[in-house]
């Protein structure tokens, strides 16, 4: 089987072209177009009901598009979709694990789905272990882990056939701090050995730490996109925050200090704050507001 296009830049490993996923009236994807660069970690970021599972799912051949096109590796998710399949690892935003199986159970069966040889099946798993970081979890029931376990081994059963491209639909959502950590180590680990990472989150602070590019969508379209630096440049470097009348919280951006500094200096005896934009910031600008 020969990739659909030979002369793909061998930088760009997904390639989404005029992407539209309908769902009856509504239009969950709407046009989009991206490219995920071999061996990056790439952020997907928007409110709720923004569009990016369904692109995620659109992307691992699991729903079906209207239009457009998706070039996984150079394959075509529509017509070499077991060739995509093969380069794919999801874990999806609901963990779907088997909570009467141990931990070992489920990577195990994950192997098994994905047809790794009889062979090569205890090699896997012990790669898969040493990833997981502690052995003495495996023979525990998926049932009796902490939510940051359940998060973490549903990571390692869908990288368990060492996949190119790892797709991680809210990989932290709902983890405390400590397992978020452990959990973005993880991430750098496997995009260290030259994985490369899809991710969504609801954190701008992991997008900004883990992502070299994010894209914000909004309404099934992608409204911005970038490094966070260039995002930064499109809002502007420098925000000063401050509080209106009402005590609202009114945040404004500036290309630079100086015009910064004029701003705060007319703002009189009110306090405010100036600090380096953020991503949030970045995201709140972009998305009028509506964090998720
Ligand atoms: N199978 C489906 N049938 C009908 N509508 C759907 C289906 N899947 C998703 N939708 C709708 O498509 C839109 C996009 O949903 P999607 O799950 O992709 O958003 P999301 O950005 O992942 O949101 P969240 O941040 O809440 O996970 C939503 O309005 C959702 O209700
Ligand atoms: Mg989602």
């Amino acid at each position: 089987m020969t990739p659909e296009t030979t002369e793909k830049p061998d930088d760009e490993i997904i390639e989404v072209q005029d992407l539209t996923v309908r769902f009856g009236d509504l239009a969950a994807v709407d046009g989009i177009s991206f490219s995920v660069r071999r061996g990056e970690i790439f952020g997907f970021l928007g409110p709720n009901g923004a569009g990016k599972t369904t692109t995620i799912r659109t992307i691992t051949t699991i729903q079906r598009m209207t239009s457009g096109r998706i070039l996984v590796d150079g394959f075509d998710v529509d017509k070499d979709y077991l060739e995509v399949r093969k380069r794919i690892g999801i874990a999806q935003q609901h963990i779907s694990l088997d909570k009467h199986l141990t931990v070992r159970q489920n990577i195990k069966q994950h192997a098994l789905l994905h047809k790794i040889p009889r062979s090569e099946m205890d090699a896997r798993i012990d790669r898969a272990v040493e990833l997981l970081g502690l052995d003495e979890y495996m023979d525990r029931l998926v049932d009796e882990l902490s939510g940051g376990w359940k998060r973490k081994t549903s990571i390692v059963c869908s990288m368990v056939h060492e996949p190119e491209i790892l797709l991680l639909d809210e990989p932290t959502a709902g983890l405390d701090t400590m397992s978020r950590h452990v959990l973005w180590d993880l991430v750098r680990t496997l995009n260290g050995r030259g994985t490369t990472i899809f991710l969504t989150t609801h954190y701008m602070e992991e997008a900004e730490l883990l992502c070299d590019r994010v894209a914000i969508m909004d309404h099934g379209r992608i409204v911005a996109m970038g490094t966070v630096d260039e995002l930064r440049d499109i809002v502007g470097r420098v925000t000063v925050e401050t509080t209106d009348a009402e005590g609202r919280t009114v945040r404004r951006h500036f290309a630079d200090r100086g015009s910064a500094r004029t701003f705060a200096k007319s703002l009189g005896d009110r306090y405010y704050s100036m600090r380096r934009t953020t991503l949030e910031d970045v995201y709140l600008s972009i998305t009028g507001g509506n964090l998720a």
